[in-house]
């Protein structure tokens, strides 16, 4: 078949170029723009990337319209239903489901893998108690690249495969550290026999001086919600992770970077504002209020848990975590929680109003995963934490991705420089 091209002319100068078409498996296609600048002299100008591809990939695949989302091909419903977080995990970083042995093997890397550095209890101690989890986060994580030099060249790909399993491991045992920080609590190590998300809740609830046992359905709940936030193409912090790796930095750094830009509310703190918002909200009576207020231009609030840059549809994942919250809260939490009503009737009356339907503003992952994570007993301040430590697997498998590339070259985006033209410095007494 004969090369698809786009044909754009300049009018100012009459040039005109061809670009190929670069052919995607599914989805739109996308024009190859890497000559525009060298033979047009123009930058492109996209800010928010709402048309730019930033790179290739074949890890997840997303329909925005149709409300679909696969892992390497597989949809997210049959995994959510059918495989362990551990599973999905090998899935993203080997590219097929693993064997019975492979998985096996791979479960017993990643636990052992999962304890920390006693060295980085003197980091905890360095927070003030009330520092933000997602601080402690940023900053530990970042802190791990002083601690393993046997991998560290990310040219190597053992190396690089060895520090994406330190980095799946332990991010459990950091944030279960940081909570029990934030709240006076002695850190607890991590236990062998447990799965990865029996494990979390262990170091998170456990104390020494009681037995603690795993509840099933909070187990089951967090791992669903963990292979449903595993990763979603080039978000923000995802894409953050590659800019940063792009550089070849050290790969716990390039982590610290996606935890950074994952808080923010327009992205992963979201969970946490949407239980803020509820409680803000608080009354069914007072919905109305709320979205007139999310509706008025003037207004910087906005429904938190709603609306997607690439969902123009009901978020799948969403969807599961409907369902599965109503299992927890009809069996841990209370099924006549006010918040989860609320919550229900919020959805509702926002789904049949003009201004969301008009712009396709649907609930997202974020709309309930926050009422799971409540009924679990686990603090608003760690809902975002929680993302974080699913998203890794995500982050680290794309890190994996690019840095496998041949050619692989540094990030670097143009801008439209709008600023001052030259002029000449004025010394300070005659400014
Ligand atoms: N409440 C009220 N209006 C909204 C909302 C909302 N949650 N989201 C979008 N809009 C409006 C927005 O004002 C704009 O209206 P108009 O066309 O009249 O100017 C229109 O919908 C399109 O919005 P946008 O800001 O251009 O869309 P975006 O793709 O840049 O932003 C978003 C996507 C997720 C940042 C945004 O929908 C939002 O802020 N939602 C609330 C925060 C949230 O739930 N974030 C979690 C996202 S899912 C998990 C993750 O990615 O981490």
């Amino acid at each position: 078949m004969a090369e698809r091209t786009v044909t754009v002319t300049d009018n100012t100068s009459g040039r005109q170029i061809e670009l190929p078409i670069r052919r995607s498996v599914q989805g739109p296609d996308a024009v190859d723009i890497g000559r525009f600048f060298r033979e047009l002299g123009y930058f492109t100008y996209d800010p928010g990337f709402l048309s730019t591809a930033s790179c290739h990939s074949t890890l997840t695949y997303l329909d925005g319209e149709q409300g679909q989302l696969m892992y390497r091909g597989y949809p997210i419903e049959q995994l959510a239903v059918k495989s362990s977080f551990l599973e999905v995990a090998y899935l993203m970083m080997y590219g097929e489901l693993p064997t019975g042995k492979q998985l096996e093997d791979f479960t017993h890397i990643i636990v052992h893998h999962s304890m920390i550095n006693e060295a980085l209890k003197s980091f905890f101690r360095g927070f003030y108690h009330d520092a933000h989890p997602m601080a402690i986060m940023v900053g530990v994580v970042g802190s791990l690249s002083a601690f393993y030099h046997d991998s560290t060249d990310i040219n190597n790909a053992s190396h690089r495969e060895i520090a994406a399993h330190r980095m799946i491991a332990k991010m459990p045992t950091i944030a279960a550290a940081s909570y029990k920080h934030s709240i006076g609590e002695p850190q607890v190590y991590p236990v062998n026999s447990l799965s990865y998300t029996g494990n979390l809740l262990h170091m998170m609830f456990s104390i020494p001086c009681e037995e603690y046992v795993v509840d099933p359905v909070a187990e089951q709940a967090l791992d669903l919600i963990f292979i449903l936030h595993i990763d979603h193409e080039q978000n923000a912090s995802t894409s953050t992770v590659r800019l940063a790796g792009s550089s070849g930095a050290n790969p716990f750094a390039c982590i610290a970077s996606g935890i950074a830009a994952l808080w923010g509310p327009a992205h992963g703190g979201a969970n946490e504002a949407v239980l803020t918002m509820l409680n803000e909200i608080g009354d069914v009576k007072n919905i109305p209020g709320f979205l007139a207020r999310a509706k008025d231009k003037k207004d910087p609030f906005r429904l938190m848990g709603f609306g997607h840059r690439v969902y123009k549809n009901y978020d799948p994942r969403a969807r599961i975590i409907r369902e599965m919250c109503h299992k927890v809260l009809s069996q841990l939490g209370d099924a006549n929680d006010p918040m989860f009503e609320l919550a229900l009737r919020l959805e509702e009356i926002a789904l049949n109003d003009d201004y969301f339907i008009e712009r396709k503003l649907y609930p997202n992952v974020d709309f309930y995963s926050g009422l799971i994570y409540k009924a679990l007993g686990i603090p608003t301040n760690m809902f975002t934490v929680m993302f974080a430590i699913a998203r890794t697997v995500g982050w680290v498998a794309q890190w994996m991705e690019m840095i496998g590339e041949e050619n692989q070259r540094i990030g670097r985006p143009r801008q439209l420089y709008v600023g001052p033209t030259q002029r000449d410095y004025v010394p300070i007494d005659r400014r």
